[in-house]
């Protein structure tokens, strides 16, 4: 976003803008304790995979800054709830942890408490403008699969919002439209939370691009009159195998696309890559609250005491994956080979 940090660390807490009052109110919150932080990406105030990495990493850096020891022993003891209250927050980007990961190793590597203190901030600072770099990058790799002149069909909200940063599915459009490419969007509403709805549409008139909404239910009838072009979706986790874990819905738009013969792209950091799960059977799921689903904006829309499900993710299979777009290349299958090539 041009005019305004998604996420922005004050020196003692952290200042985020609350995407749950998007896009009627702009508010930012202050987040002055590593608790606040964790319920802050549990209620999705904070949201998106690379965005919860990087508020997780400042959280952990802000946790360990109230820690009060001169022992090294004492302050790993210590640091210990705050990165398991932070990792308990939500279970299915896998950014989380590998930004967790990163920042453990870190206090584990260091000597003395005040020398560990400032170097996890550094760390987080450094996991911040690495994935504001890989956002740039795989939005370039990404935008070349777009010829001028295309209808690009999102699910959620994959941009600014999702990555403090520039973006991965919404980056992608945002680097073909600044290349001088025509684009336009179909975003969908993405229910239950409204993440496409809310979001991607107040991202993409901020940025110029032009965007229609349509309902979750409509994205087959605008496949089938040939309106859509490609899809870009972003990812939580993506397995060894291309399995991906994207927002709930996501595989069915996935299904639609591959009947429809429509190339279906996936765009996300390495960072999003969990090379220890074999395939997407692994992934964990998140489930939601039942509220989310029979209540809207405080106002019941299903009767008292109906039984709700309400995972907030699925798992599309590599086989229905055109390509998964990194900062380090453009995937495809075997996407067993291709993925792991990645890392060599
Ligand atoms: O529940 P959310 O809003 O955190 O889900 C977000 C998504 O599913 C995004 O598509 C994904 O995290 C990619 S963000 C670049």
């Amino acid at each position: 976003m041009k005019d305004f940090k998604i996420i922005e660390w004050l020196g003692d807490r952290i200042r985020i803008i609350d995407q749950t009052k998007l896009p009627h109110e702009e508010v930012f919150i202050e987040l002055c304790d590593y608790r606040e932080v964790a319920d802050a990406i549990k209620e999705l105030r904070i949201r998106g995979a690379p965005d919860i990495g990087v508020a997780a990493a400042y959280g952990l850096a802000l946790g360990a800054q109230t820690i009060e020891t001169g022992s090294k022993d004492d302050f790993m003891a210590k640091l210990r709830p705050v990165s398991e209250t932070l990792s308990s927050s939500r279970p299915t980007a896998v950014n989380l942890f590998w930004a967790l990961e990163r920042m453990n190793r870190v206090a584990k590597s260091g000597e003395e408490v005040s020398q560990i203190k400032a170097e996890l901030l550094a760390e987080a600072q450094r996991i911040e403008a690495e994935n504001d770099e890989a956002n740039h990058r795989l939005s370039e790799f990404g935008a070349e699969l777009i010829p001028n002149g295309s209808t690009v069909l999102t699910h959620c909200n994959a941009g600014s919002l999702a990555t403090a940063a520039y973006g991965t599915a919404l980056g992608v459009i945002k680097k073909a439209s600044e290349q001088g490419k025509r684009v336009k969007v179909y975003a969908t509403e993405t229910r239950p939370l409204l993440q496409g709805a809310r979001l991607t549409t107040w991202e993409l008139l901020k940025e110029n691009i032009p965007v229609i909404l349509i309902t979750d239910n409509m994205a087959g009838y605008f496949m089938n009159k040939g309106k859509i072009d490609c899809v870009i979706v972003g990812a939580d986790r993506i397995a060894a195998n291309g399995d991906t874990a994207n927002k709930i819905g996501t595989y069915g738009v996935a299904v639609l696309a591959k009947e429809h013969k429509i190339p279906f792209y996936v765009a996300a950091p390495t960072s999003t890559l969990d090379m220890s799960l074999a395939t997407g059977d692994l992934i964990p799921i998140e489930q939601r609250g039942a509220e989310e689903v029979t209540e809207k904006f405080g106002k019941r829309t299903a009767p008292e005491g109906v039984k709700v499900y309400s995972p907030a993710f699925d798992v599309t299979p590599a086989r229905l994956i055109d390509a998964i777009i990194t900062e380090k290349g453009v995937a495809r299958v075997p996407y067993t080979e291709s993925l792991a090539a990645l890392f060599e």
